[in-house]
C-alpha cells in the first residue's frame, strides 16, 4: 500500500530539505526522501553541502587558518608559541562533529515541522490517479504518492574523461575534505572555486599546492581588478596556480599519482604528487531518479529542465538547486525551495537571480554581488566605480589582515548600485550589506550617508560608496 502526501520533496540537500519545511510550514503533508549515509549507515540530511561541501570545507578552511596565525602571524601581536603542532585526524574528527551537528539539526527541524523523513533513494515510477508515484529503495521499500514532486537531487563531481575518482589517490571534493595526512605534493585540477578554497586548506597545513587551470584567466567570473587583487595575494602565499594548460595524462600507481600537461607556453610537464584533486566543475545528479517514468526533460548537461519558476515540463513536478540550470550555491537552492514550495500553495514566491552572492572563502576572501565592470561595459552601461583599499581601514590595520578593497559599481546617471565586489577580510559577511542595498534599488549616495559603526571593515563600504562621488575621507 502506498503512502500519499500532499508533496513529496526527493533531495534533502539545501534546495530539499528547506523545500519540505516551508511547504509544511504553509500547511501541506510533506515527505522528504534522502539517501544520504553517514559512516554508520544512517541518515545523513543535508545533501552535498553539509555533508562534503560549504560546512566541511568551512570548518577545514578555519581550522588551517588557525594554524597558519599561530604558525606565521602570532609572532607580529607579540605571541609565541613554542611548539605549535598540528593534529590532521582531530582537525578531520572537529570537522566531521561540525557535520553531524548539521544532519541532526536538520533532522530535528523535520520532526519539528512534521516532514516525514525517508531514507532511500526515490525514482519515478509512474503517474496514477493519486499523482505520481515515487518508490523509495531503503531499509524499507515503499511506494508514496503526491499530486506535486519537488526534485533537489543536487550535483557531483565531474571527473576528467577516463580518470576516474578512487578517493585515494584521485579524490573528488569528497577526498579532498577527509585526507588522513598532509600531502607533500598536491595537485589540483580547475582553479575554480573548489580548487582554491581546498588548495589553500592543505597548503596552509604544509603541502606544495599547484593549482592547474585550463582557461587563460584567472577567475574569470569575478571582476578582474579584484581577480588580479587575489591572485597576487595567493602568488604572495605560495599558492602556486598555472593558467592556460592542457592536461594530459594522469596515471595513479602504488605511492602517488603523476600529472602530465603542456603548460600556457606549449611546454610539456610532468609532477609526480602524492595526490590530485579534480575540482573541474559539477554535473547534475539524475541517476536513479528514473526520470523516464514521468517523462521529465532533461538538457544536454543532464540537468532537468526548469523555467524561471522551476517548472519542469511535467506539470506538478518541480526542480530546485543544482539539478536545474543556474549558479551551483547552497544558498540559490534554498531560495528556489522556498520560491516553490510558496508557489504550489499559490503565493509568488520570487527569486532574484542578479542579486544571488558569490563568496570564495579564501584568505583574501572574494565575495560579490551584482554585475562586473566588464559585464557593465558589455552591456554597454555607462557607470561610475569607487575603491577603498583596507590598507586605509583602521579596524583592518588591528585586525592585521590590509590585503584587498571594496569596489562599488553605480549607474552614471541615477546612481543605484550595479554591483559590488570584495577581497579581503571577512567579505563573505561584508557583502550582505550590498545585497541588501541592492534589493532596495539603494544609490551609491544612500551608502555614503548611513552611518557605519567604527572601527569596523563595513566602513571600506561606506568609503568605496563616498569614492564613486570621489569623496572619500580616509584615503
Ligand atoms: P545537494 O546538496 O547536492 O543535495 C542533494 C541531495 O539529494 C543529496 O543528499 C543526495 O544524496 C540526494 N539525492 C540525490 N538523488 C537522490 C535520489 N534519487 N533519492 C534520494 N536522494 C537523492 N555553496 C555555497 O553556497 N557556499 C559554499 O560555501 C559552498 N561550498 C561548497 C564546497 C564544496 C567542496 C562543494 C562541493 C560545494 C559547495 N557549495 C557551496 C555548493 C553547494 O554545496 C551546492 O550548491 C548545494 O549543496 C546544492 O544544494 P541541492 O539541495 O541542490 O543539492
Ligand atoms: P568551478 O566551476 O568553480 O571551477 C572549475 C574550474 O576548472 C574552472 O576554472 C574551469 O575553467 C576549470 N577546468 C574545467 N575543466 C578543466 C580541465 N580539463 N583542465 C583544467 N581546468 C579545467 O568548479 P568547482 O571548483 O569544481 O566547484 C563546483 C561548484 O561548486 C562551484 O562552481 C560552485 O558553484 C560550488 N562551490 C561553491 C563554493 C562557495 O560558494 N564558496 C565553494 C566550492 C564550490
Amino acid at each position: 500500500m502506498s503512502k500519499s502526501f500532499d508533496i513529496i520533496v526527493i533531495g534533502a540537500g539545501p534546495g530539499g530539505y528547506i523545500a519540505a519545511i516551508r511547504a509544511a510550514q504553509l500547511g501541506f503533508q510533506v515527505a522528504c526522501i534522502d539517501e544520504w549515509k553517514n559512516a554508520a549507515g544512517g541518515p545523513a540530511p543535508g545533501g552535498t553541502c553539509t555533508n562534503v561541501g560549504c560546512i566541511p570545507s568551512k570548518a577545514l578552511l578555519q581550522s588551517s587558518e588557525h594554524y597558519e596565525h599561530a604558525t606565521h602571524h602570532f609572532a607580529d601581536h607579540g605571541i609565541s608559541a613554542k611548539e605549535v603542532k598540528m593534529d590532521v585526524t582531530k582537525m578531520i574528527a572537529r570537522k566531521d562533529n561540525v557535520v553531524k551537528q548539521n544532519n541532526d539539526g536538520i533532522l530535528y527541524l523535520f520532526k519539528k515541522n512534521k516532514v516525514a523523513f525517508f531514507h532511500g533513494r526515490g525514482s519515478f515510477e509512474g503517474k496514477t490517479d493519486a499523482g505520481f508515484a515515487v518508490k523509495v529503495a531503503g531499509k524499507d521499500n515503499e511506494v508514496l504518492t503526491a499530486k506535486q514532486v519537488i526534485v533537489a537531487t543536487g550535483s557531483s563531481a565531474r571527473a576528467l574523461p577516463g580518470v576516474p575518482f578512487d578517493e585515494e589517490f584521485i579524490l573528488s571534493n569528497d577526498g579532498a575534505l577527509r585526507m588522513g595526512a598532509v600531502p607533500n605534493k598536491l595537485v589540483l585540477i580547475g582553479s575554480g572555486v573548489i580548487g582554491l578554497e581546498m588548495g589553500s586548506v592543505w597548503r596552509r597545513l604544509g603541502a606544495d599546492v599547484t593549482v592547474l587551470e585550463g582557461l587563460p584567466t584567472f577567475l574569470g567570473a569575478v571582476d578582474e581588478q579584484i581577480a588580479k587583487e587575489a591572485k597576487k595575494a595567493f602568488d604572495k602565499q605560495g599558492l602556486r596556480i598555472e593558467l592556460g594548460v592542457k592536461v594530459g595524462e594522469i596515471k595513479a600507481g602504488k605511492k602517488g599519482v603523476s600529472v602530465a600537461y603542456t603548460n600556457a607556453k606549449g611546454e610539456a610537464q610532468h609532477l609526480d604528487v602524492d595526490k590530485v584533486v579534480v575540482s573541474i566543475g559539477r554535473v547534475p545528479n539524475t541517476t536513479g531518479l528514473n526520470p523516464e517514468a514521468v517523462g521529465l526533460q532533461l538538457d544536454e548537461r543532464g540537468a532537468i529542465v526548469v523555467d524561471a519558476d522551476c517548472k519542469t515540463t511535467v506539470p506538478g513536478i518541480w526542480a530546485v538547486g543544482d539539478v536545474v540550470r543556474g549558479p551551483m550555491l547552497a544558498h540559490k537552492a534554498e531560495e528556489e525551495g522556498v520560491a516553490v514550495a510558496e508557489r504550489i500553495a499559490g503565493q509568488h514566491g520570487h527569486v532574484d537571480f542578479g542579486l544571488v552572492p558569490w563568496v570564495i572563502y579564501t584568505s583574501p576572501e572574494i565575495a560579490w554581488v551584482g554585475r562586473t565592470e566588464q559585464q557593465l561595459k558589455a552591456d554597454g552601461v555607462s557607470y561610475k566605480a569607487g575603491t577603498f583599499p583596507f590598507l586605509a581601514n583602521g579596524r583592518a590595520r588591528a585586525l592585521g589582515d590590509t590585503t584587498g578593497m571594496v569596489k562599488l559599481l553605480a549607474d552614471a546617471k541615477t546612481d543605484e548600485i550595479l554591483g559590488v565586489h570584495i577581497v579581503g577580510p571577512m567579505a563573505s559577511e561584508l557583502i550582505a550589506e550590498a545585497c541588501v542595498a541592492m534589493a532596495f534599488k539603494a544609490s551609491s549616495e544612500d551608502i555614503a550617508r548611513i552611518c557605519h559603526a567604527h572601527p569596523s571593515l563595513s566602513e571600506s563600504t561606506k568609503e568605496a560608496a563616498l569614492a564613486v562621488d570621489k569623496r572619500t575621507l580616509n584615503f
